[in-house]
């Protein structure tokens, strides 16, 4: 590492030293900060030396050279970009969508080099960024530019400076050669959390968001005034060079340590392959591993290792032959909406529902997605015959992100919002504070029958063997029409049903006789009360102990506990006081329903005994630590990791693959509001 002399400043020549002094030493920290995230100076000592290099330079502009760290922003807006051609053609990759296409890629190698020796490969994440190209001369940044059509791109070199994790002069450690010319190429991202971070700050100030990071990416390159550009959070992954003849290294592998030896930041989840089958292990590694990267990622690029091989093979128009991408699914696709319905929810709220021309997103084929509510239907602004954006969030549900403004031919038709329910005729009622149209009609067809899927359903009474189709058919088929009906089902009724042979029945019989005892709490949550959910239902259990104390409750008992509000009271004291509950309730009970009396909280030692809490993904309004520190006054526990034992799986921002675990084992997942009603925030 250079030394830096304090002495003989003055002058001219001292400056000049001391300067070269200065910006060897802050490159090599920037490069420790930046590419390698292991920093050996403290922030302000870097922040001393920068303000010290800054000062001289003022004082001498004549010995500013273009490697110093100053410069990164030193580019003037310009009016345009110019174009720079590559000298060696930006081609792209062909794309495999799975392990057999993979195969398919190596059979075709084989057959072009006449040989089925074993061939290896250095598989590399494919960032989903922007491809660029950046030209040291004798080690020196003096050109980067876009791919733009491959041959031809555009010259964004003060953009490019920007960007922290591209060195502005190669390091060259232990004698490493630098050659005279050296065409890097790689790729410019922006993590996930810069992104977020970033959106936040143009939402705080009107600037429209970006759709996702690599848009962010795209339009933050693409600034005329680099000043801009220097205040995004723009990263770069190095990935390959132009041509590879003059270079100390013969495969693919090598060359990127070698890379990283100059100072490129290099993707930490290379790997090199013996075989084919190596790959396709190493391409659902990957995929498995995509949701924690901090980065987004469409796939796995897949390329021959050795450059002799890689020689051999060649380059089709567009491609070449080494190497290919191998695509994960897509969790995002465009298609066209076809008609907007209107469903009924269980509490009667009206919910569109996009009717899309079927596509396949992520491997599973979707043809219809969630508008959410009315509002949100017109926030987005979609009209019937719109190409749409459509995607799977936490690659569940699929959901409509916006209309592709840009496709659209005049022909589009308006969505129009119905006046009645669609179910019941009755005329629809809106209920402002909420953004929500609902039908009033407590005999509402639809209504019963989600009403009854839900009291079934996971979030219920969990029966096994009534899921949503079951209850569904047995509506149907009129074998029941409400609640205390499914405890007068006998096997018979079912076994003769499509779909069901003794067996089933008699197991759903079983299922319905053991769900006969249900806790409080759980009862409670199957009722579906609105704006009553598992949560809510378990403090109920906890302060009131007994379903008889809490249907003879009035607001104000309801509204002494914590985590209760007005909407909450109201709702409970309604649904209590309607004489039809009373009635399915006095049902149940002839029935021999009988709801479990629930221990007080004081004596079960904490309201959150019994319950085991796990967190995914950030929390925004307090800190994970104090989360576990309230969890822990009220007597509840935190999990590490998932495990059937987890009550309560706690979902923040970006949840990780927690969140997808969790769902298989049909563990409770909460909203971080939830969780603080809970802990009585
Ligand atoms: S190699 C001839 N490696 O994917 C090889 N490309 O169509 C050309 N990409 O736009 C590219 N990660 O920007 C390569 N590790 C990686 C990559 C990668 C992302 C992008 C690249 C290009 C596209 C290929």
């Amino acid at each position: 590492m250079a030394q830096l002399s304090l002495l003989n400043i003055s002058g001219k020549d001292g400056a000049r030293q001391r300067l070269q002094a200065l910006r060897q030493e802050l490159n090599l920290h920037a490069h420790r900060y930046y590419v390698l995230d292991d920093p050996i100076l403290a922030d302000a000592e870097y922040d001393r030396l920068f303000q010290e290099l800054v000062a001289l330079e003022r004082q001498y502009p004549e010995l500013i050279t273009p490697d110093s760290p100053s410069q990164r922003v030193g580019g003037a807006p310009l009016a345009q970009f110019a174009t720079v051609p590559h000298a060696v053609p930006m081609l792209s990759l062909e794309n495999a969508f799975g392990g057999d296409d993979l195969v398919d890629f190596e059979e075709r190698l084989f057959r072009f080099l006449q040989s089925r020796e074993p061939i290896a490969y250095v598989t590399e994440p494919k960032l989903d960024g922007l491809a660029v190209e950046l030209v040291y001369e004798d080690g020196l940044f003096t050109l980067g530019s876009t791919r733009g059509d491959g041959l031809v791109g555009e010259d964004i070199s003060n953009n490019l400076k920007t960007i922290p994790t591209i060195p502005l002069r190669l390091l060259a450690p232990h004698g490493e050669t630098i050659p005279k010319r050296i065409e890097v190429r790689g790729e410019v991202f922006i993590g996930l959390a810069d992104f977020k971070k970033l959106n936040e700050e143009r939402g705080k100030v009107g600037e429209p968001l970006f759709a996702n990071p690599r848009n962010g990416a795209a339009g933050s390159l693409r600034q005329l005034d680099p000043k801009i550009t220097a205040t995004r959070p723009l990263d770069f992954f190095v990935y390959g060079v132009s041509d590879t003849t003059a270079l100390p290294c013969t495969t693919q592998h090598e060359l990127l340590q070698y890379l990283g030896r100059l100072g490129f930041k290099v993707n930490p989840l290379v790997h090199i392959c013996r075989s084919i089958a190596e790959v396709v292990s190493q391409f659902a590694l990957l995929r498995e591993k995509r949701p924690t990267l901090p980065y987004d990622i469409d796939g796995m690029v897949v390329k021959v290792n050795d450059f002799a091989l890689q020689e051999r093979l060649g380059a089709k128009a567009r491609s070449p032959r080494w190497a290919i991408a191998a695509k994960f699914p897509a969790s995002q696709a465009t298609t066209r909406l076809l008609a907007v319905e209107f469903g009924v929810g269980r509490t009667g709220a009206i919910t569109p529902v996009a009717i899309l021309e079927p596509v396949k997103i992520g491997g599973v084929t979707v043809s219809r997605a969630t508008l959410h509510n009315e509002d949100e239907l017109r926030r987005k602004g979609l009209m019937l015959g719109d190409t749409v954006l459509v995607q799977r969030a936490g690659d569940v549900i699929p959901e409509v992100v916006k209309p592709v403004i840009e496709n659209r031919t005049g022909q589009e038709q308006p969505v129009i919002m119905p006046t009645t329910c669609p179910e019941c005729g009755f005329a629809l009622v809106r209920i402002e504070q909420e953004a929500i149209t609902r039908c009033p009609n407590p005999d509402c067809p639809a209504q019963r029958v989600r009403g009854l899927i839900h009291f079934a359903g996971k979030s219920g009474m969990d029966i096994e063997g009534l899921g949503k189709k079951a209850v569904e058919q047995l509506v149907g088929q009129g074998l029941i029409q409400d609640i205390p009906d499914i405890y007068q089902l006998e096997a018979g009724d079912l076994a003769g049903l499509d779909g069901w042979g003794e067996k089933s029945a008699e197991n759903a019989v079983r299922a319905i006789e053991a769900s006969r005892t249900p806790t409080l709490a759980k009862f409670l949550a199957a009722l579906g009360i609105r704006h009553v959910g598992e949560v809510t239902a378990q403090l109920l259990a906890r302060n009131f102990a007994s379903l008889a104390r809490i249907s003879q409750a009035g607001e104000a008992d309801f509204l002494h506990i914590e985590g209760i509000g007005a909407q909450m009271a109201a709702s409970l004291v309604e649904h209590f006081r309607d004489p039809a509950v009373r009635e399915m309730l006095a049902r149940l009970e002839d029935l021999g329903v009988r709801v479990q009396e629930e221990q007080p909280a004081a004596e079960s030692g904490g309201t959150l005994a019994d319950s085991v809490f796990l967190f995914t993904g950030a929390l925004a309004r307090l800190s994970r630590h104090e989360a576990k520190a309230r969890i822990k006054e009220l007597g509840g526990q935190v999990a590490s990791g998932i495990s059937r034992k987890v009550t309560h799986v706690v979902l923040g921002e970006s949840p990780g693959s927690k969140l997808t675990k969790a769902r298989d084992l049909g563990l409770t997942v909460i909203t971080e509001d939830e969780f603080l009603r809970l802990i009585g925030r």
